[in-house]
């Protein structure tokens, strides 16, 4: 059994220091993912899924990939082609499954924030970096990660559930 946080890409190992603490806790929970060579699910896409429901979804892969450092959530809400718009990055899950099967935590509520905008169907983290994913039919498609910034408040989906909603109290 493994309890330390796994630092595969050198690029993450600045923001890794940052939350060891709470990757150790949710690691001593969790089966280590890493033994796998590709993600143990993923997204089945599905065009009756509702944008309330992608919105929502949206906000749990926010959770998993920042805050919990969850790959199994992950991936389970990427589908099978997932576009990579970074020069020199492969396309699909499992080019990026060895990045994130240890389940690292990469930021707290308060030093991060998301949003998923209806009108386009992009959703986006910001942690020490902003993402921006597209998704079609209740999955994650495409990715983008250069030069992206969170659209303005008014721009971003309101959960209906307060506490599920909770990081955009603080969007300015
Ligand atoms: C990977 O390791 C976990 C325990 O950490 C184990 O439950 C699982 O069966 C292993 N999977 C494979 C494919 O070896
Ligand atoms: C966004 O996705 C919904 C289905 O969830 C679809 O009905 C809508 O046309 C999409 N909007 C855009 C701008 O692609």
């Amino acid at each position: 059994m493994r309890f330390l946080p796994i630092i595969l890409a050198g690029a993450f190992a600045p923001i890794v220091g940052l939350a060891a603490p709470a990757g150790q806790d949710d690691l001593t929970k969790r089966d280590n993912l890493c033994n796998l060579s590709a993600p143990p699910e993923t997204c089945q896409p599905d065009p009756t899924v509702t944008v309330e429901e992608t919105a929502l979804r949206a906000y749990n892969f926010y959770r998993a990939f920042v805050l919990d450092g969850n790959p199994r959530l992950m991936f389970s809400l990427i589908d099978s082609v997932y576009k990579q718009n970074t020069p020199g990055y492969a396309s699909g899950p499992n080019a990026i499954w060895p990045l994130f099967c240890g389940g690292r935590v990469i930021g707290t509520e308060q030093n991060t924030d998301w949003c998923f905008d209806a009108s386009t169907n992009m959703s986006y983290a910001r942690y020490s970096t902003t993402d921006r994913w597209h998704w079609v039919d209740g999955c994650i498609h495409e990715h983008w990660d250069q030069g992206e910034r969170i659209p303005a408040a008014e721009k971003c989906y309101q959960l209906p559930d307060p506490e599920a909603a909770a990081p955009e109290e603080d969007a300015p």
